[in-house]
């Protein structure tokens, strides 16, 4: 590995940018391709800016230069030096033509960034994968966003062992070369970024469909999977169409070449990735079918080909100007992903699965030692910063901007912002301040959100004056210090809000100031913008309860000192589906509280009472309902902790399970069980995938007061499944409770589904589920299994991370030993796969606010990893965060 670093490593800055001294207009490439040897030609077209007199420095990490000439001419050896991954060349002049030969090893890369082979050598294919900076590992480059060039690219290789050639760009020719070997060229006519080169080579299958854009362009759309995997393209066929259509209408945006080739592989290290013209696709997110797949997977599926479909415009068309700017595409792509989803799907159901993740794993990463701003100041891996603060937090910044606008204001800013730096690469400036002109509003406020990183509580206290009938709103914002942030500004913070009476009727609202146009409406928004502010609504004739945050208005954590009472009115009576589950969760949160407290039952009665009521209520949309009945996950409970044991807060999330399942009854539950498993179907449209949601959560929660009966239904489940969200949900039941059946069931499942990757890293991460004390020696005793290897990310994601991640009681062992063994796999990971490693390590976050002895356990494995000889860039950071 060549980012290997033994002196301190060195920090990027975003106060330190400066424009390029050196662009390059043009590129042409050659590749001739093998498997273990690859040469690369690249003849760059150079110009210089005329106010910066630095030498021409190119970047370029593990390459083997074979020769390089300026304008036609040899270089001299002292012409140029190599070193610390920078080409510098003397006597280059504007206009400039560079051309280098380098040697890169596509089979010897387990990095799998740059050029690199996927699959076995005899049958596998090459590809590449270049953001952030891959493309410096394949030639030498000025490998940084803000240069955009147009990019010709001939592929030579043997055509019995390369008979696909593809490059990003429309097709530019093809032919034959001797020796049994064929060429194919491609022209991008857009201008780009580095980063958003691709290629593939190799034996892959395709499936196609024609497209015709509103506009009128023909594309085709081109599908590539090996063989044993094309069948189960056809999903993500459909779902790139309704993408391609969707933006069209949503935001007036076309496709801009011939040709859309979208390729999957078993080998990567991310989800996806928006290369022009040729998206490359983890396996994980593109292929589907009813047998191997379930419901959460074929919605992941099309929310993730919609979103890099989506990059064209915004990451392509429109590019950042430096990493710095990640949130730019990032966030903004994740926030039309999402709009893309709701569309599609139930808006309610996927705001929750949305604000679910972002609790999940942003407010914990903005809560621990690697907390940083949406636009990071400084960074030493840029790899490092794809994270649920760049991506999930930087689509609720744009959330509550689009918000802010409405939805014709923000059509209009898009357009002003698409058309204003269309074929440039961009600032988050750029973006505020295109949807602000476009509509006369200054938005640069917003900008504070982008530089302070933390998650701002929001308080809030009721005011009901019955002489006057008015109620004041009086509304505070704190923000905790983060790492190098001790000190916070106030932010502006929208408040979407609505006012109940007793009865659990929607008020009218009447705030001082009004105008008439907006006087009466029944769900408003507030600005907090200072430290505290105060809003009084008239006319209000009872003491009303306030439904704060709606639609998870602002990324913030509401605290209120709600009666339980009040809670239980919005969740039983709220119309719309988010804020009523928000109200369950807030609930459910307290009634948490009441069973760590143990002196106190009102949040818990109330919270049982009110899901028991539902539960009953036939008209329950069954979907919404298994959400409502799933309290919070083990780990945004343990924030709620000082200091935390997570086997305690198991141990309580599992109490506060079975009051909940005892109140609704046995009986009624499995009477519910029993009418939802007698229509298992493999439709795929929504009301079956709602039943199949709420089947598997009764059957959970049956399991939690009658494990006996449970798991006899769950074998049954298993055995009759007609699909997998079915099978792989019954497996879980039986694995969690550790059953007698489950040894037969996991056989069965290696057996049948040897020969399917994706299913066989649900048969691994299915066992990481077992019981705490149980799962340590399984996941032993799977890494020693045939089917595993660290080579493959997707398979240390599905032992390691589902172990280390989402069975906390499993990894947090009181002794230890979970950690150990972590801290001695990233240490092996990291020699092979340093991005992989990095975010593995990453499970290690929250460790100092564990309870003293497991934090001083963690704390030596973080300092065994730190303390290791020749760690990469990428884990070094991360480790040198969580310690410091
Ligand atoms: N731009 C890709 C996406 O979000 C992510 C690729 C990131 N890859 C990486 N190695 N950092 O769609
Ligand atoms: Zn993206």
């Amino acid at each position: 590995m060549n980012n290997r670093s033994d002196t301190s490593p060195t920090l990027v800055r975003l106060s330190e940018y400066r424009a390029p001294a050196w662009r390059v207009s043009q590129v042409e490439l050659t590749f001739d391709l093998g498997i273990d040897t690859t040469e690369v030609t690249s003849r760059l077209h150079l110009q210089r800016d005329p106010a910066q007199d630095a030498p021409l420095r190119l970047d370029g990490e593990g390459l083997e230069l074979l020769s390089i000439a300026l304008d036609g001419e040899p270089l001299a050896g002292d012409a140029w030096r190599y070193a610390d991954n920078v080409l510098e060349v003397d006597g280059a002049r504007d206009g400039s033509v560079l051309e280098t030969r380098v040697c890169l090893r596509p089979a010897a890369n387990t990095a799998l960034e740059g050029l690199y082979l996927s699959g076995p050598r005899e049958r596998g294919f090459l590809l590449t994968q270049c953001e952030a900076e891959g493309f410096r590992h394949i030639t030498f480059f000025p490998d940084r966003p803000d240069v955009l060039a147009s990019y010709t690219v001939t592929l030579c290789a043997d055509r019995d062992r390369f008979p696909v050639l593809l490059a990003g760009g429309n097709p530019d020719g093809q032919g034959e070369l001797e020796g049994g070997r064929h060429w194919a060229r491609f022209v991008d006519p857009h201008p780009k970024p580095s980063y958003l080169f691709a290629l593939v080579a190799g034996r892959l299958q395709k499936i196609e469909r024609d497209y015709a854009t509103g506009g009128g362009r023909a594309v085709k759309l081109v599908i590539w999977a090996e063989p044993d995997a094309i069948g189960q393209c056809g999903y993500a066929m459909d779902a790139l169409e309704r993408s391609m259509r969707w933006d069209e209408e949503a935001y007036g945006r076309e496709y801009d070449l011939d040709v859309f080739h979208v390729v999957a592989t078993h080998d990567f290290n991310m989800g996806a990735m928006e290369n022009k013209g040729l998206n490359i696709f983890n396996a994980k997110y593109l292929l589907a079918d009813p047998d191997s797949s379930t419901d959460d997977e074929y919605r992941a599926v099309e929310a993730v080909v919609a979103h890099e479909y989506f990059h064209n415009w915004s990451g392509n068309r429109v590019t950042c100007r430096d990493w710095f700017q990640l949130s730019l595409k990032e966030g903004l792509t994740v926030f039309r992903e999402q709009q893309f989803s709701a569309d599609m799907n139930s808006a309610a159901l996927k705001r929750i699965e949305d604000v679910a993740l972002l609790r999940r794993a942003q407010f914990p990463e903005d809560a621990g030692p690697l907390a940083h701003p949406v636009r990071p100041a400084q960074y030493s891996e840029i790899n490092n910063f794809y994270t649920a603060t760049v991506y999930e937090k930087g689509s609720e910044l744009v959330r509550m901007v689009a918000g802010r606008l409405g939805r014709d204001g923000f059509r209009r800013g898009m357009d002003r912002y698409f058309a204003r730096n269309d074929g440039q690469a961009a600032t988050l400036e750029d973006f505020l301040g295109a949807l602000g002109e476009a509509n006369g509003i200054d938005l640069m406020p917003y900008l504070a959100w982008y530089a302070q990183a933390g998650t701002p509580r929001l308080s809030a206290r009721g005011l009901y004056d019955a002489a006057h009938r008015t109620y004041t709103l009086t509304l505070s914002q704190h923000t905790p210090p983060t790492p190098h942030q001790p000190h916070k500004q106030p932010l502006p913070i929208p408040v979407k809000l609505a006012l109940f009476d007793r009865a659990g009727q929607i008020m009218p609202l009447h705030l001082t100031d009004d105008s008439a146009e907006t006087s009466g409406a029944t769900e408003r928004v507030v600005v907090l913008d200072r430290a505290e502010q105060a809003f009084v609504f008239q006319q209000i004739t009872e003491a009303p309860v306030p439904s704060l945050l709606r639609g998870f208005s602002a990324p913030v954590i509401l605290e209120c000192a709600y009666e339980p009472a009040d809670l239980a009115l919005l969740l039983r009576h709220d119309p719309d589906g988010f804020n009523r589950w928000e109200a369950g969760q807030q609930l459910a949160a307290r009634a948490y509280d009441n069973l760590r407290e143990g002196n106190e039952t009102s949040a818990l009665d109330a919270w049982c009472d009110a899901l028991e009521a539902l539960f009953n209520d036939g008209a329950m949309d069954p979907a919404l309902l298994a959400d409502l009945l799933t309290p919070p996950g083990e780990i945004e409970l343990a924030e709620r902790e000082r200091q935390v044991d997570p086997s305690h807060v198991h141990a309580l999330r599992q109490q506060l399970q079975e009051h909940l399942a005892l109140r609704i009854g046995q009986s009624t539950l499995q009477h519910r069980y029993e009418s939802l498993a007698a229509h298992a179907s493999l439709q795929l449209d929504a009301s079956n995938q709602a039943r199949r949601r709420l089947k598997r959560r009764v059957l959970e929660l049956l399991s939690r007061i009658d494990p006996w009966t449970a798991h006899a239904q769950a074998t049954l489940q298993y055995d009759n499944a007609p699909s997998m969200t079915d099978r792989l949900a019954a497996l879980a039941v039986l694995v969690r409770g550790n059953a007698s059946q489950a040894h037969a069931a996991l056989a069965h499942f290696r057996e049948r589904y040897a020969d399917n990757p994706l299913a066989m890293d649900k048969w691994f991460s299915v066992q990481t589920q077992l019981p705490g004390e149980l799962v340590l020696d399984r996941v032993r005793a799977l890494e020693a299994d045939e089917a595993f290897t660290l080579k493959n990310p997707n398979r240390v994601n599905s032992l390691f991370g589902a172990w280390a991640r989402n069975n906390p009681d499993g990894f947090h062992r009181p002794d230890g030993s979970g950690y150990q063994l972590l801290a001695e796999r990233l240490k092996q990971l990291d020699a092979l796969n340093p991005q992989v490693a990095a975010r593995m390590a990453t499970a290690f976050n929250g460790w100092q606010r564990l309870e003293p002895g497991r934090r001083a356990l963690a704390r030596s494995a973080i300092e065994s990893v730190a303390a290791h000889a020749a760690l990469s860039r990428n884990l070094n950071e991360i480790v040198q965060s969580m310690l410091h």
